[in-house]
């Protein structure tokens, strides 16, 4: 079943410089039990699709739905069967106990007493903070707040979960954690999980399919694995002797798709990392190094990664992308 449903959904602002286009056209079909992942850098649009989804904006164009529901005219029922989690907002009383935090919101949502005090201990149980359900939220470290927040999403069986950035500035303990029962609701109880994030691991990690995002467009989706297969055989790494390398003149370079270039601190060398079109691409490379007078000192094919199939799309890295941005 489709559980969430996009048509040409579109998202304008008005600012003071014209209109900015957050969502251009974006057109998705996400099922039951699927963890489904939107991955973009910066500005992409991740948050306002699922501001939009969960009913928080109205859309500009096109129209969303889910589990059938318009989420314009029908809000209110799309209200009742979503949970959403943003790793920006600070929710909860700190004053009062994290249980006390979790039946309040089970209330608001109507949940039976007995399930509620039941769903609190399973929940808190799965993410590993039973042990401090009876303390108040102010003593809860980042970590522990973010798995109480997941907790809340869930609180009253919701069909689908919006989570956006959920394990942004989490402990790698805590992410893991939120990642397990993420993955485990989809898989068990059939929710949908929605989830926005800059992070490839996690996006290879847990989701069955990503979206690549960037200004507004889906540029890419399917299966991480699937994405990544399309590239196999063209992503070299290179490491030079110096760091002084003009990346667009490697870019411009025939054969080249695109790439990055990082430098390591210490040793002064670069590593540069290419999306080619084909194999050939790398001898065009080499040569143009050597009449430049860089050494390389290694270089290889090897696995693609979420974050090269984003630079086949659009020629830069994600952190290239978002300095761009700032200019
Ligand atoms: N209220 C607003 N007014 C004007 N422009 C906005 C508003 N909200 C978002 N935008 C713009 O819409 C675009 C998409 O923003 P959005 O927050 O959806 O991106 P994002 O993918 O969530 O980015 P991030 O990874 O930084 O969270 C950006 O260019 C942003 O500046
Ligand atoms: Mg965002």
């Amino acid at each position: 079943m489709d559980r969430v449903v996009t048509e040409n959904l579109g998202r304008v602002f008005e600012s003071k410089s014209g209109p900015v286009i957050a969502l251009k056209s974006v057109n998705l079909r996400v099922r039951d039990g699927e963890v489904f992942g939107l991955l973009g850098p910066n500005g992409a649009g991740k948050t306002t699709l699922i501001r939009i989804l969960t009913t928080l904006l109205l859309p500009t164009s096109g129209s969303a739905y889910v589990e059938g529901y318009d989420v314009v005219k029908e809000a209110k029922k799309v209200r009742e069967i979503v949970g959403f989690v943003s790793s920006s907002e600070k929710v909860g009383f700190d004053f009062a106990t994290a249980r006390l935090n979790l039946w309040f919101f089970s209330q608001l949502y109507g949940v039976p007493r007995r399930v509620a005090m039941e769903r609190i201990e399973a929940l808190a149980e799965a993410l590993h903070f039973k042990d401090q359900l009876d303390r108040r939220l102010y003593t809860f470290t980042t970590g522990y707040r973010q798995r109480l927040n997941i907790a809340r999403a869930f609180i009253h069986d919701p069909h689908v979960v919006f989570l956006d950035e959920p394990t942004n500035g989490m402990d790698v303990m805590s992410a893991k954690t939120v990642r397990e029962l993420l993955v485990h609701e989809a898989k068990t109880k059939l929710r949908t999980i929605f989830i926005a994030t800059h992070n490839m691991f996690e996006a290879e990690e847990i989701c069955d399919r990503v979206a690549i995002i960037d200004n507004g467009e889906i540029l890419a989706l399917d299966a991480p694995e699937r994405l990544k297969s399309r590239l196999s055989d063209r992503v070299v790494l290179l490491e030079t002797s110096t760091a002084r390398i003009d990346l667009e003149e490697v870019l411009s370079v025939r054969g080249v798709r695109g790439g990055t270039l990082k430098v390591d601190g210490e040793s002064g060398r670069a590593r540069i990392r290419l999306v080619l079109n084909d194999e050939t691409g790398l001898s065009h490379v080499i040569r143009l190094l050597e009449s430049r007078n860089v050494k390389i000192f290694l270089h290889e094919f090897i696995e693609p990664t979420l974050e090269d199939v984003f630079v086949s799309l659009v020629g830069r890295g994600f952190a290239e992308r978002e300095s761009e941005d700032e200019k």
